[in-house]
């Protein structure tokens, strides 16, 4: 079977680590670059860190540095208790010797997905301010996607970062009232699977039996990250957001969808709501309501432990 042609737009990030990892690992998916967004960390700390993710896995791929403030709102501060000050837990981030490519992450975004017209997906794990953006620079920059899979938002699950706002909408939510509303072929993962697929300190202790050395960099920071969950009291593990992303992915048949016309409230307590609108503008989004939470996280195990 042809691989997926796969750009990650990232913030990492803990769980976009994870994320980026299993991507790397997963011999159904070519991981053509990393574009980078501001989020759990600046846009200039998460190109950083996706360099040093890059360096890590020994992978040769460009990273695009993306946009460094939200559409309208101001920048909010970055996500440290959940992420840490580096954004990959007490992972001391050594700059690398690489620089992010010229081309900024929206012109890139444009760029690569003419060059592999049809073929490529996109999978957003953070703000959706470089995709906003990219539909601005190209009318058809949606149409020229395979797919674009998108970590983000919250049907019935309530939000992580205020009672009504999943963290992803909630730090650009005209950008993702743009990209809901006049994209296309969209998926959306969002708190009402991932919140379901958590994973306790057990699971990556035993990743980091078998894949010695980057399985021993995801167990340090997944217990930064396992550390903020419980503080918060939610949870006896960690969420797997990012990763459930990026399997949906290769695997959407693991994920029950129901589409909706959406929109996105960008003013007030409620800003970054997922509001479903049946008579709006917008195309429908398939969003993921239901999971095989085992199958998931078997997936991300299995391949993951693959890793040295
Ligand atoms: C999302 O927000 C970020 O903190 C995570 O990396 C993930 O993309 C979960 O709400
Ligand atoms: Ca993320």
């Amino acid at each position: 079977m042809a691989k997926v042609k796969l750009i990650i737009d990232t913030d990492p990030g803990i769980d976009d680590a994870m994320a980026i990892f299993y991507a790397a690992s997963e011999p159904e998916i070519d991981l053509l670059a990393l574009t980078t967004i501001f989020g759990n960390v600046t846009t200039s700390q998460a190109s950083r860190n996706a360099l040093y993710l890059i360096d890590k896995m020994g992978l040769d791929i460009p990273v695009s540095q993306g946009l460094e403030f939200p559409r309208v709102l101001p920048p909010f501060p970055p996500s440290s208790n959940v992420h840490g000050v580096e954004g990959l837990g007490t992972l001391h981030v050594r700059p690398s010797p690489v620089s992010p490519i010229n081309q900024s992450a929206p012109e890139y975004l444009v760029e690569m997905a003419q060059e592999h017209k049809g073929e490529m997906v996109i999978c957003p794990i953070g703000p959706l301010t470089n995709i906003a953006a990219a539909m601005d620079l190209d009318s058809n920059f949606c149409s020229n996607l395979k797919r674009m899979v998108i970590m983000g938002g919250s049907l019935r699950a309530g939000g992580n970062i205020t009672p009504f706002a999943e963290a992803n909408i909630y730090h650009d939510p005209h950008a993702a009232n743009h990209v809901l509303q006049h994209g296309k072929n969209i998926m959306l993962v969002g708190l009402d699977v991932t919140n379901k697929v958590i994973c306790p300190r057990s699971f990556f202790y035993e990743i980091a039996k078998h894949s010695r050395r980057l399985g021993s960099l995801l167990l340090e920071m997944s217990e930064f990250y396992i550390d903020f969950y419980e503080t918060v009291g939610k949870f006896d593990g960690c969420g797997m957001h990012d990763p459930s992303a990026l399997i949906a992915c290769v695997a959407p048949e693991l994920f029950q969808t129901e589409a909706h016309k959406l929109r996105v409230c960008c003013h007030g307590e409620s800003s970054g709501e997922i509001l479903v609108d049946p008579e709006g503008p917008g195309n429908l989004v398939d969003v993921c309501v239901e999971v095989d939470i085992e199958a998931v996280k078997q997936k991300f195990f299995q391949k993951v432990t693959q890793l040295p």
